[in-house]
């Protein structure tokens, strides 16, 4: 078993009389015993009079209707300088139009419509645009390469896409594949030359020619809002569903969890191509009405305290990696005045104490750790302001879920031993609605009236959630999820390779790294020059970040009998831990 508790004088104290704002909650116990989904719902969701919903209506409109027009939405920073600011009404206006220009392009309700951009405004303004007319808009990481996209493009069968110049050429050259790729609108911004084509129109085209006015989709709660595509074990990422109502969970928590007010300036790291930049970079702060930061440019410790001084951002949501890099800099945080900051959270990994620690000694402040999903489509297990932090801890329940540790039958595990992190599946307003196409990866998540998240935790007898691991092979590295299926499909494309077995090495300062075990080809010699050359392969063609850092060359891989590589004894040879049950192993 796990030590459950840390000593007690790690715990961080936290002195009420100290808040320079009064907590959104002041009391987790209470507030947990009174919440009800129904109740937050009326509060913070604002449905049609016919009783329907849109999400993008909650995030813009409404605000301008209550006459927030004018407050800024957006402080954008793009990579070369630019400096651009957009208040809620011109970004009701901006979406509206682009609204227009989808629906002249025969985008309906239900359409699958793509985002493949950088991160500058017009990624926004077309992610709102295809909420308000009920296409199912789906987001893409700027660093995907070709074997990323197709399988995304072609299981969402997307009708339309928007990118750029620099891009376009990956879509170039799959776009044969794609039959139901009717379209690419390509924003012009940051490039002279632009792609020409039959099937090519432009962002400015279609917007000059389009209305400010809109009339936007009235829905039901469960008409689909977004997909994002996200890696298991096995087989290809699968298109995780949601919901417009989907929106109720993120807003209670961007207001109960981040504490976000409606005079923060509020800075979510997260690009919008992963679920952290989806919920809390738009519909979590703009459901609030709430002023926020978008940088385009890579992380930097300079860069980020620069942007942190100068947009005197309160509220900072950002990721454990970026944490421990800013630890490890020698950038000085004294050098900026960091004063405005007074409330930071993180997720997407495993929080490490000495972050906790560091960043309580040297912002004054400490990070909360926040737990969820893409599945769950909003935080649910967290550390909220008003809450004594155990560092290392991922907190306790949001208000309206259950969590629990539990057995493989079902049944609950009480004292404090590991377990699978499961969670009620009715308590979590934004769960998933469906897995795109696939019933059956959608039912393998549901077991004895639980949701099983595939992690593996514990609970102390305070009800705090400690986090141990995943129980699968899901890798986790820079807080970005990658599949091991998807990067040794990349690697057996490279004519030396033979087999290729991969798994997350754990790393101090990214989580975990990729590790390729890699089979060559009888009379292949495994120099370095391969493994440069095969890391350069993933890279270029499945995505940048989801490249193998290690490769070793063996001789075999270890299988089970039916044929399956065992990445879990791989893994145990790496750690030097010990290998468990082998019964069901090929001879190895
Ligand atoms: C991991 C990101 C430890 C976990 C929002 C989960 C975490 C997976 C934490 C989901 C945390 C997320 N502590 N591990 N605070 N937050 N994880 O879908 O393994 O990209 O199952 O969603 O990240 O990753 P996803």
């Amino acid at each position: 078993m796990k030590q459950a508790t840390p000593m007690n004088t790690d715990i961080i104290k936290k002195d009420p009389t100290k808040f320079t704002k009064t907590p959104n909650i002041s009391d987790y116990t209470s507030s947990y015993k009174d919440f009800t989904w129904e109740k937050a719902e009326k509060e913070f969701v604002t449905f049609f009079e016919d009783g329907t919903v849109n999400a993008a209506y909650n995030m813009i409109d409404r605000h301008v209707e209550n006459g927030k027009g004018d407050k800024t939405a957006l402080i954008y920073k793009g990579a070369n300088g630019e400096n651009e600011t957009y208040t809620f009404q011109q970004l009701q206006k901006l979406s509206n139009q682009f609204a227009n220009a989808l629906t002249s392009l025969d985008v309906e309700k239900g359409d699958r419509f793509f985002i493949f951009l950088p991160a500058i405004p017009e990624r926004y303004v077309a992610f709102l645009g295809g909420l308000k007319l009920g296409s199912i808009v789906g987001t893409m990481f700027a660093a995907f390469q070709e074997a990323a996209l197709i399988d995304r493009l072609s299981d969402s069968k997307a009708k339309i896409l928007i990118t750029n110049a620099v891009l376009f050429p990956r879509i170039e050259k799959i776009w044969k594949d794609l039959p139901h790729l009717e379209k690419v609108i390509i924003v012009e911004r940051g490039s002279q030359d632009q792609p020409k084509g039959d099937t090519i129109v432009y962002y400015k085209d279609l917007m000059d020619k389009a209305s400010e006015d809109f009339a936007i989709a009235h829905l039901s709660k469960d008409d689909f809002s977004y997909m994002l595509y996200t890696s298991g074990t096995t087989g290809k990422p699968k298109g995780v569903v949601h919901a417009h109502g989907d929106i109720l969970q993120a807003i209670v928590t961007t207001k109960y969890v981040l504490d976000v007010q409606d005079d923060d300036i509020y800075w979510c790291t997260a690009d919008l191509g992963w679920v952290t930049g989806v919920v809390y970079g738009a519909l979590g702060p703009w459901g609030l009405g709430v002023t926020q930061v978008m940088s385009e440019a890579r992380f930097s410790p300079e860069g980020w305290y620069q942007l942190l001084q100068d947009t005197k951002v309160t509220v900072w949501y950002t990721a454990p990696t970026a944490i421990r890099m800013l630890m490890g800099s020698s950038v000085k945080v004294k050098d900026y005045d960091l004063s405005s900051l007074r409330h930071l959270c993180s997720v997407g990994e495993p929080l490490n104490p000495e972050a906790v620690m560091w960043s309580y000694e040297v912002y004054g402040l400490p990070f909360h750790d926040t737990w969820w999903q893409t599945e769950l489509g909003g935080i649910s297990i967290t550390n909220f302001p008003i809450m004594d932090i155990k560092p290392g801890s991922m907190g306790k329940p949001l208000p309206g879920v259950v969590a629990a540790i539990v057995d493989d039958e079902g049944k609950e595990i009480l004292d404090e031993a590991e377990g699978n992190l499961a969670l009620r599946p009715e308590t979590v307003s934004s769960i998933m609605k469906q897995i795109w196409n696939n019933e059956e990866k959608y039912n393998s998540y549901f077991s004895h009236g639980w949701y099983l998240s595939g992690d593996r935790a514990f609970k102390d007898k305070d009800g705090y959630f400690w986090f141990v691991g995943r129980a699968d092979d899901v890798i986790k590295t820079m807080g970005e999820r990658v599949g091991p299926f998807e990067v040794e499909s990349s690697l057996v494309e490279c004519e030396e390779v033979i087999e290729a077995g991969v798994i997350g090495k754990p790393d101090e300062l990214r989580g975990e790294i990729i590790k390729a075990f890699v089979v060559l080809k009888p009379g292949i010699e495994g120099t370095d020059e391969l493994k440069e050359k095969l890391k350069a392969y993933v890279k270029q063609h499945l995505a940048g970040h989801a490249y193998p850092r290690e490769i070793e060359f063996i001789d075999k891989l270890p299988k089970t009998r039916s044929g399956k590589i065992m990445r879990r004894l791989l893994k145990a040879k790496e750690l030097g831990l010990p290998l468990g049950d082998t019964s069901t192993l090929e001879d190895y």
